[in-house]
């Protein structure tokens, strides 16, 4: 097949890291590509120069054999190369619509806005995917938010389109539909870069797959020549993949108690009624639900984001619903939040000072009426040891670390108080293998210490492996409880789909 595009020796610097050293690849016309690599390979920081974001320091790119030098993503988007990125770029407050137009301008369509919008609407049709264009962005999930990154880049039509882990923000149902508007995208001869850490995704869609390792490009194969463990195999190298076990069977003490809770939106609409759900001490109990069944109200209402309209929450036998105890209940709950970056960091600070927003008031920490730069550092140190955080130069903003690091950050400060109760929304999103199997690890090693973990996740498999109960949520209900050690995955997602309960 032509090649469309080459990549040679590619190297990349920020200060004081080598994000990319020797990177050379190349797609073909018409092909699906994907990107393999442990979190900070280097995979978003090779789309950023391949479109332009970023200026290499050496290397070449040749599109149609020709030499190209993009000093803007606007350089690149003219010659038909576009991009979804890992974190939006999109204004919350305007509509769905306005943000697509906004994408579009400079683009001679010569159409009045009318005539636009029932454009952009065939191609939403076209696709078969579903969006309201009059929604304000800021009510959409992340999963639909996507859609819309990637419908500006289809309504100008390019040649190679760049998903950075789509798949992270998506159901599996959203995942597959993806999947059929990428195979068809295919068939009308372009060509797609892929990247995504799950195999069982990267087996089914890829044509080729590059794999990355601390910023080189290790090889290319071609589907046939690669399964999910020589995969795995290259992209891990010499790393180590933590070990663990399953603790031992929970108490049936009850730490946390919720009866007939109601939790309305900004919409109004109910995000949880009369939901009802019980958990022991010790227990690691999974949420099953397809994303938008109220599992991101439920985390909310119990780590106090959101208001509660009726029912009750119990903590330890004591209703902490409305009582002045709640606060400090609160305080001492883990969370892991779906919205990383708006929720989980503060962006502009350190990874120092960022490990430690939880806790900066601790008397190690502290030094008199003076915080500890020492022991702050040392704490960073031990963090960055234990999650295998890949960290810029020290002091550096803590936004500047790659999208799973991000994350290995926000699990490592929210798990470093030794809580009683950790709420956890899809805490392996976006991480490599390694570091999903540590997480699982500390989730586990917790639990034999009496953490008691609510674990909401639509990866089936993530549930089976780690989780005592399955509870499955649907429509702001709690549909019933399954076994992980009896239930099949059918029975399971009979139950996510609302047809059956248990
Ligand atoms: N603007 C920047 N300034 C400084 N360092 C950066 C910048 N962008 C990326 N880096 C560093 O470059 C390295 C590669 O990061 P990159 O985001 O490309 O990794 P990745 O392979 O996409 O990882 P992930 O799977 O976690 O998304 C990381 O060490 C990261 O901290
Ligand atoms: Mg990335």
């Amino acid at each position: 097949m032509p090649k469309l595009l080459q990549l040679q020796h590619i190297r990349k610097t920020f200060p004081g890291v080598v994000a990319l050293d020797d990177v050379s690849f190349s797609i073909a016309e018409g092909e699906i590509h994907t990107l393999l690599g442990e979190n900070g390979a280097g995979k978003s920081t090779l789309m950023n120069v391949l479109t332009g974001f970023y200026a290499p320091d050496s290397g070449s790119l040749l599109l149609d054999g020709q030499p190209v030098r993009f000093s803007s993503p606007r350089d690149s988007l003219a010659l038909g190369i576009g991009m979804v990125h890992q974190h939006f770029m999109l204004v919350a407050a305007h509509s769905v619509l306005e943000n697509i137009l906004v994408a579009l301008q400079g683009v001679p369509l010569f159409f009045p806005r009318r005539q636009l919008r029932s454009r952009i609407e065939q191609t939403i049709a076209e696709f078969g995917i579903e969006l309201e264009l009059d929604t304000p962005v800021w009510q959409l999930s992340i999963g639909a938010q996507q859609w819309i990154e990637l419908i500006k880049l289809l309504m100008r039509d390019c040649r190679l389109l760049i998903l950075d882990e789509p798949t992270a923000v998506l159901t599996p149902q959203e995942a597959d539909k993806l999947f059929q508007v990428l195979q068809r995208l295919k068939q009308q001869g372009k060509s797609i870069i892929f990247i995504s850490h799950k195999m069982r995704e990267v087996m089914e869609i890829s044509d080729r797959v590059t794999i990355l390792k601390k910023g080189s490009s290790v090889t290319t194969l071609e589907a046939g020549e690669f399964n999910q463990n020589k995969l795995a195999t290259l992209m891990i190298g010499g790393d180590r993949i933590p070990e663990w076990q399953k603790s031992l069977p929970f108490s049936d003490e009850l730490v946390l108690e919720i009866e007939n809770l109601a939790v309305r939106n900004d919409r109004g609409l109910a995000d949880l009624d009369n939901f009802n759900l019980q958990l022991k001490k010790g227990e690691i109990l999974g949420i099953a639900g397809i994303a938008g069944n109220g599992q991101k109200a439920l985390a909310e209402a119990l780590t106090g984001l959101t208001k509660v309209e009726s029912g009750r929450v119990l903590a330890n036998g004591e209703d902490i619903t409305r009582s002045c105890a709640r606060s400090s209940y609160i305080a001492g709950i883990a969370h892991i939040p779906e919205d990383r970056k708006a929720i989980g960091i503060a962006p502009d600070l350190s990874l120092d000072e960022n490990l430690i927003l939880k806790n900066f008031r601790a008397k190690r920490f502290r030094h008199g009426v003076f915080q500890s730069r020492s022991a702050i550092r040392n704490n960073a140190i031990e963090k960055v040891d234990q999650f295998a955080i890949k960290a810029g130069p020290q002091g550096s903003p803590v936004r500047l670390l790659s999208g799973g690091n991000i994350q290995k950050v926000i699990i490592a400060r929210e798990l470093s108080e030794q809580p009683t109760v950790l709420v956890a929304l899809y805490p392996t999103r976006g991480l490599d293998i390694g570091s999903a199997e540590y997480v699982h690890k500390v989730i586990a090693e917790g639990a034999g210490n009496g953490m008691s973990t609510i674990l909401i996740s639509e990866d089936l498999d993530e549930l089976y492996k780690i989780c005592d109960r399955i509870a499955v949520i649907f429509r702001g209900r709690l549909i019933g409880y399954a076994d992980p050690t009896s239930s099949s995955r059918e029975e399971i997602g009979l139950m996510m789909s609302g047809e059956v309960s248990a």
